[in-house]
């Protein structure tokens, strides 16, 4: 909490995988207060992630007064709350009561598996890429949608009546937010629809044929509205009476916090799970190497900007189920110290395919391994192999970037809560061969929803006013003879062919 002046104020809200947050900045782009509560993470059965929505919206209200609370200030001081969130994970509640039917089923879930083998059978897992931009993947909203209609109890009738809302938790977060059974508007934005497989990129509209494939009725569906707009007002809470004004995926929120407003720009995001994301300017781009198409955002009624997307599943997700699970380190920090005290993998290669493979591969049928063990692994090797883990999918998703793009990497723009580990970013700058950078607000997820916020209210003026706050505060560049990286590579390959046809 620096000197921040007496605003006005933008507040941003990040209602993320782990845990919901609320970040106050000024003017400058800076960081004036933050408060942040982490939720359960529900597991029913293995490959099963669920989360309580109730707690996450009891979570938001609180981070939001926790944050107005800590920087001093109120509701007039904020010119415009802007909404980011976990993308993809799947919610649906009945609009009359505002109860959810169901725990949320997230992104990280892999209980729709069968169903999009189904869905795929005789036309393959890139059924729906042409007009959506994604493969068959139970990462994805659709099929989670068709997972609950098909398993809860009557909810098909209800859905079918009009009673029953789907959302994303941009659109929990919103229709709660602007007054839930009371008025509570029904919107999502073009970049949290485009992770539903169930929205045409081009057009920007639900598609009607891809509806009737999954077998979801429209009467669920939000609103498609741009990223930067006023959907509403705030109905109650330590904000009510402020506009709120944006909405992007947190990870399309990244790539506008981290400034990538040109064709090539790109960055990578290191949470719970890791994404790279880059501007490919007004036109979708095609991958041919296992990379996601979306939308980057939308300013108003301004020309959408895509994407070529990297997603890796299980990152920082891999430390925490390390402390948790595992009981190995005690912090999640400490995985860095544990990782230190030896020079090397000692041979040893972990692939955390806990959700199946994400990019560039796209199997949910692989599972995790630790490959290379012998007797002379210590869990300091196993450290270093989890943040290895890490660096080598950077190293995967970058190649595929180059693939797909024909631009090479000069350097990598990073942010996240795993950039705080040193070890970590010198590792990836290593395997990439290419220097790493980090800007001085990491926070980049709650900045990018702050700026589009921003922007829908008049607070900035445009996007260059934006450019000017991006400040380099740390760069790493590579230490790593090439015959050795060459060499882990190719191991770390092998242990990845492990992972896959585990389940059948
Ligand atoms: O697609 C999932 C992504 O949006 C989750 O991000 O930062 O909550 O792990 P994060």
């Amino acid at each position: 909490t620096a000197s921040h002046g007496h605003g006005p104020f933008i507040a941003a809200i990040d209602q993320g995988t782990t845990s919901s947050r609320c970040i106050v900045f000024d003017k400058d782009g800076r960081i004036v207060s933050v408060d942040q509560k982490e939720h359960e993470q529900i597991f029913p059965k293995p490959g099963w992630v669920e989360h309580d929505a109730k707690e996450i919206w009891e979570n938001v209200q609180q981070v939001v007064a926790g944050a107005v609370e800590k920087a001093g200030i109120t509701a007039k001081d904020v010119k415009a709350i802007g909404i980011t969130n976990q993308r993809e994970t799947t919610l649906m509640w009945d609009k009359n009561t505002g109860e959810p039917v169901h725990n949320a089923i997230v992104w990280q879930d892999t209980r729709t598996d069968g169903l999009c083998r189904e869905l795929g059978r005789n036309v393959g897992k890139d059924r729906f890429r042409r007009e959506t931009g994604l493969p068959l993947a139970s990462y994805f909203a659709g099929p989670k949608i068709r997972w609950l209609l098909d398993n809860v109890e009557g909810l098909r009738e209800r859905a079918e009546a009009g009673d029953i809302l789907f959302g994303t938790m941009d659109s929990w977060v919103i229709w709660n937010l602007t007054g839930g059974t009371e008025g509570g508007v029904h919107v999502t934005d073009v970049t949290n629809a485009s992770r539903t497989l169930l929205m045409n990129l081009r057009k920007l509209e639900w598609d009607e044929k891809i509806l009737h494939s999954i077998d979801i009725p429209a009467a669920v569906l939000p609103e498609i509205r741009s990223s930067a707009e006023v959907y509403g007002t705030a109905a109650s809470g330590a904000l009510a009476g402020v506009p709120v004004a944006s909405a992007l995926g947190d990870q399309q929120a990244a790539l506008f916090g981290q400034t990538c407003y040109d064709k090539g720009e790109a960055k990578s995001t290191y949470g719970t799970g890791t994404f790279m994301l880059m501007n490919t300017g007004d036109e979708p781009v095609n991958s041919y190497n296992g990379l996601l198409t979306t939308v980057g955002y939308r300013i108003g009624d301004q020309a959408p900007v895509y994407a070529l997307e990297g997603s890796i599943a299980v990152t920082g997700s891999l430390v925490q189920w390390m402390r948790d699970q595992m009981g190995l380190i005690n912090s999640a920090a400490e995985i860095e110290t544990l990782a230190s005290t030896v020079e090397d993998n000692g041979g040893a290669y972990f692939v955390p395919a806990f959700s199946g493979l994400f990019a560039p591969y796209w199997r949910s049928d692989a599972r995790g391994v630790i490959a290379g063990l012998t007797r002379y692994v210590t869990k300091a090797h196993i450290a270093r192999a989890v943040l290895e883990a890490t660096a080598w999918q950077t190293r995967e998703i970058t190649d595929a970037m180059t693939k797909d793009s024909g631009v090479d990497l000069t350097s990598l723009k990073v942010d996240g809560g795993m950039t705080s580990n040193n070890l970590l970013m010198q590792t990836i700058s290593d395997f990439l061969d290419a220097p790493v950078v980090r800007p001085m607000v990491a926070e980049t997820t709650c900045l990018g929803a702050a700026y589009a916020a921003g922007l829908a209210v008049g607070f900035w003026p445009d996007t260059d006013a934006l450019r000017a706050n991006w400040r380099r505060a740390a760069e790493w560049t590579p230490r790593m003879d090439a015959e050795t990286r060459d060499r882990e590579y190719k191991n770390w390959l092998k242990a990845v062919e492990r992972t896959m046809g585990w389940i059948d």
